[in-house]
This record gives structure tokens, sequence and C-alpha cells, in this order.
């Protein structure tokens, strides 16, 4: 009956009319009246409440979610249960060990934070690398001058992109060296103040780590060696596994992923021996897709909802980000492609450190490269880069 009122809205305002009256006489049948009126409206609408519940929801995280104070190299790592995002910095997170269950939101986790990421750093502050083995989830991506390689998606591509990071970490070690002897140059920071040189910081992604590496490989091996020593360098690797228990992955391995993402997983091991989660933390752990426990170097564990961006609002960024660039390609230089240390790089120090940094450069590199590109590259004379490239391995 009341539905059918509040479907006639003559009849609605005639109701109101009658209410008014009725206040005017009586305050209690006024009150008596109106709540009738409203049982009404709350019987015909309920079906929608959760509807308008949500969409409120969702206005308000939206509201929330783009935080206005964020430094650089801040990621949201998520939500808390108010819906404010929760920041935290690259620079203070090391390398992060993300795991859950298929189906519980590790990728949604990674594009969020690349959505994020990618439209407040330029390719000149960060490098992402990434290694997709699903090979479905990351090709919008592929595009991005953010990424100094293109997207992994071979066992073969991920240790080529293996290799190209650890010569990355040896260009930059044999920078660092060049003023080691008279001032401690030791992180990405430090050379910075020394050199006014500032490198971009390297995110690498390892969606699904088990299925990209073979345990035990070369691959694997030179993988623990890059998390090992490329902190100060200014890496931030994450790596991604269904099963942390599995053999795959390797125990030193997780010992230097310091940060850690955890959805839900259906064995107790799993959180527990492996990702070294306290028991009182994940007994409350419940099966719902974005909902991690997190820890951070200095912090307590956390329940945290991770970013679920819309499909639509990842590949429209995407795009507007990748307009006017083409794909990286293999065995072109890693150095990001509009850096000036990249296109011009004054080298001192001895020759002998001199050629050490040029040697790095020319690891990553298929062919030994020109005269051209080596006297573009260092700002030096033909005969000069000649005699360079005589020295070369
Ligand atoms: N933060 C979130 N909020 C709501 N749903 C989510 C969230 N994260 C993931 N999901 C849901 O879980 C599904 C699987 O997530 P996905 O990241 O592909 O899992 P995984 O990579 O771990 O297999 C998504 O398609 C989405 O429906
Ligand atoms: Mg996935």
């Amino acid at each position: 009956m009341f539905s059918k009122i509040t479907e006639n809205h003559h009849l609605a305002a005639a109701l109101f009319a009658v209410i008014t009256a009725v206040y005017s006489g009586s305050l209690l049948l006024g009150s008596l009246a109106y709540a009738v009126v409203m049982a009404g409206f709350l019987a015909h609408y309920s079906g929608r409440l959760p509807i308008v519940v949500a969409r409120i929801r969702s206005w308000y995280i939206a509201r929330q979610g783009t935080p206005t104070n964020f430094k650089k190299y801040d990621i949201i790592m998520g939500y808390d249960e108010n819906g404010r995002p929760q920041l935290e910095n690259l620079q203070s997170l090391g390398h992060s060990f993300v795991v859950a269950t298929t189906g519980f939101g590790k990728t949604v986790w990674y594009q969020g934070m690349l959505h994020w990421l990618i439209e407040t750093h330029t390719p000149e502050e960060l490098q992402i690398y990434i290694s997709d083995a699903k090979k479905v989830s990351f090709p919008i991506w592929s595009r991005i001058p953010h990424l100094a390689a293109p997207i992994a998606v071979t066992k073969d591509e991920t240790d080529r992109m293996i290799d190209m990071l650890l010569a990355e970490m040896e260009r930059r070690t044999a920078l660092f060296n060049l003023y080691s002897s008279a001032r401690l140059c030791d992180n990405i920071q430090k050379y910075y103040e020394i050199t006014g040189d500032k490198l971009p910081r390297i995110m690498v992604i390892f969606d699904e780590k088990t299925d990209a590496i073979e345990s035990d490989s070369d691959t694997d091996k030179k993988l623990i060696t890059l998390a090992k020593l490329s902190r100060s360098y200014g890496f931030n690797i994450f790596v991604g596994t269904q099963r942390p228990s599995a053999k795959s992955v390797n125990g030193e391995l997780i010992s230097q992923l310091v940060t850690k993402v955890a959805g839900y997983m259906p064995s107790a091991r799993e959180y527990g021996v492996v990702t070294q989660l306290p028991k009182e933390i994940y007994s409350r752990m419940t099966p719902t897709p974005g909902r991690f426990m997190v820890y951070t170097p200095g912090r307590q564990w956390r329940f945290l909802q991770s970013r679920m961006v819309p499909d639509s609002e990842l590949e429209k960024r995407a795009a507007r980000v990748s307009r006017g660039h083409t794909r990286p390609r293999w065995g072109i230089p890693v150095a990001p492609r509009k850096n000036a240390l990249a296109e011009t790089m004054k080298l001192s120090g001895t020759m002998a450190e001199k050629m050490a940094v040029v040697q790095a450069w020319a690891n990553t590199l298929d062919v030994k490269p020109s005269i051209q590109q080596i006297a573009d590259r260092y700002g030096v004379s033909r005969p000069t880069a000649k005699g360079w490239k005589g020295r070369l391995k």
C-alpha cells in the first residue's frame, strides 16, 4: 500500500500536508503519522539501501583515496578500516614479499600501485621493471615511459631482465666508487648530495615469481644476489607468490624481503613459518579478496584493504601516460631515456675508475658501443672515445 503511495508524488505531498495539519493539532499524533509514513518509505526503498550505502562508501573512499600530502616515493599500501589511505615510502620499505592464494588480490594490489606511481613520478625519478609470467595482467603498461625494459613474460626474458638490473647495480657501484675514496658515498641519496645527479629509483615487480623463475636455477641465484645488494642503490624489489612455502621460494631470498603484504592463504603454515606472521594476526584473517596483513619496517602488523582501481580507470591512465612513447626493446641501454646523466656524464677519477664506469655501461649492451656513442655519452672527443673503446673487454 505504502509503496503505491510513494510512487505517487501527489499523494506523498498530500500526506505531508496531513502530517503538518495533525502536528499543529497534537505533537504526539503528528509524530506518529510521520513515523508511519517514514516506515512506508523505508519499506519501499529497503531493497536499494545497501546499494545507496555502497555508493556513499565508494564515493568517500575515492575522495579520501587521493592523498594530497604525499611525498616523493610514497605509495598507497591500502586503506585502513576507516577508508583512510596508508602511505609508505619506497625509500624505507626495502624489498617486499607479496603473498596470497590465487584470486585474493596480488595483481590488483600491484595495479593499484602502478596506477598511482606513474601519475606521481616521472621516468627520471622512477624506473619500473615487470616480470609477468601470466602474460595477461600487465600489457596495458607496456608503453609507459617508466619501463626500462620490455615486460618480461618468459623465463628467458625474466633472466635477461635480472641481468640488466645487475648491470645497472654494477654501474651504480662504479659511479659511487668514483667518489667513495674521499666521501662516504654508499647510497643514492649520498650520491645525489655529492654529485647533484639524481639516479632514478628502480622498482622491480615479480607478479608470480614461482612461474617466472625455476628454483635453484642461475636466474634464482642472480635474483638473490640482487636482493641482497641492491637496496642502497635505490632498488625496491617486489616478489609475489601464491605459495610462499613452495621450494621455489628460497629462504635466503625471503629473508631479504623485509616488508610483507600477505593476503588470504588456506594453510596456517604459509603464514607462520614462511611469512613469519604472528599467530594473533593471521588468526584474524578472513578469506576476503583485497584484505591484507601488512608489515613494514619499524611498524606493527596491521590489516589493510588494498586499493582496487577499476579496469577502465587503469586503461585510461595507462593510455594517457603512454601517449607518444613506444615500447622499450631488449638490449637498449638501461639508462633512463631522458636522464641528464645519460646524455652526457662527465667522468672524473683515475683512468681505471673511468673505465670501470664505461665497462659497466658497455656490459648492459648487446654489442660494444660505437666510438660516437661513447663520445656522446661521456662528452669526450672521438680520439678519447676511441682509446676507451680499445680498452673495453
Ligand atoms: N581491494 C579489493 N577489493 C575488492 N575486490 C578485490 C580487491 N582486490 C582483489 N579483489 C577481487 O579479487 C579478484 C582477484 O584478484 P587478483 O589480484 O587477480 O588476485 P591474484 O593476483 O592474487 O590471483 C579481483 O578480480 C577482484 O574481483
Ligand atoms: Mg595475479
